[in-house]
């Protein structure tokens, strides 16, 4: 059974509070939070302020995926309003070891995201530091692309490399998942189903979530 993360970021943000109690109320495991910069992808989302609110909103767990420039300026910040995953780019990150160690350090559970076109290799080292890989399956910046399909390969290589090693490490998806694929996904080693538009589009978002999490 998957771990099932909805992503706000395909919420209706004049209804977010309705979003978080639908949410609340479902079987999804944690709130998935799109960040962006606009300058590590061509988007600008949402941020602290928001963040913050959508904290007194749930006690599940938030998912907080920095798609920005310099994350380590920002991860005691997140910490401090509430964020209890945070995942930061291996491309953005220049001292990836040092970003993972800070984000430990301050009690969050640490994720690296790769781009599609990174390979594995640019991780494998700091496998071991890392609590979960949020693997992009399509390129960030928006929600409501589709499932690059070379990218099931690389899911199955990176478990192989995780269960060789022994590590505990996550592997989660994200981009273009839908009802159709998460099944395929799930069997080549996804632990953790990232879903923004095909949860919030659905006409019935709970029931989504709900053969999201069953879906194998
Ligand atoms: C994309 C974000 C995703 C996005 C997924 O850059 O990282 O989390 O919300 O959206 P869907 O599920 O619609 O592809
Ligand atoms: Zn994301």
């Amino acid at each position: 059974m998957p771990i099932v993360a909805p992503s706000l970021l395909a919420a209706n943000f004049l209804h977010l509070k309705e979003a978080c109690e639908m949410l609340n109320k479902s079987e999804a495991d944690w709130f998935h939070l799109d960040v962006m910069d606009g300058r590590f992808v061509p988007n600008i989302s949402y941020g602290m302020p928001v963040i913050s609110a959508i904290r007194k909103a749930t006690t599940k767990v938030l998912d907080v995926h920095l798609m920005i420039e310099e994350p380590g300026k920002y991860a005691a910040t997140f910490q401090e309003i509430g964020a209890n995953i945070l995942t930061v780019h291996v491309e953005a990150c220049p001292h990836l070891h040092r970003n993972l160690q800070q984000i430990t350090s301050l009690g969050m559970k640490a994720g690296i995201a790769l781009n599609p076109h990174t390979p594995i290799s640019a991780i494998e080292e700091v496998l071991e530091n890392a609590d979960l890989v949020c693997m992009m399956t399509v390129n960030p910046g928006f929600g409501g692309q589709s499932f690059i399909p070379s990218m099931l390969s690389k899911i199955e290589r990176l478990k192989e490399i995780i269960i060789k090693k022994g590590y505990n490490t996550l592997i989660e998806i994200d981009g273009g998942v839908t009802l159709e694929n998460a099944a395929e996904i799930t069997k080549a080693g996804a632990d953790i189903l990232v879903a923004g538009s095909t949860v919030f589009n659905a006409k019935d978002p709970l029931k989504t979530i709900s053969s999201l999490k069953n879906i194998l």
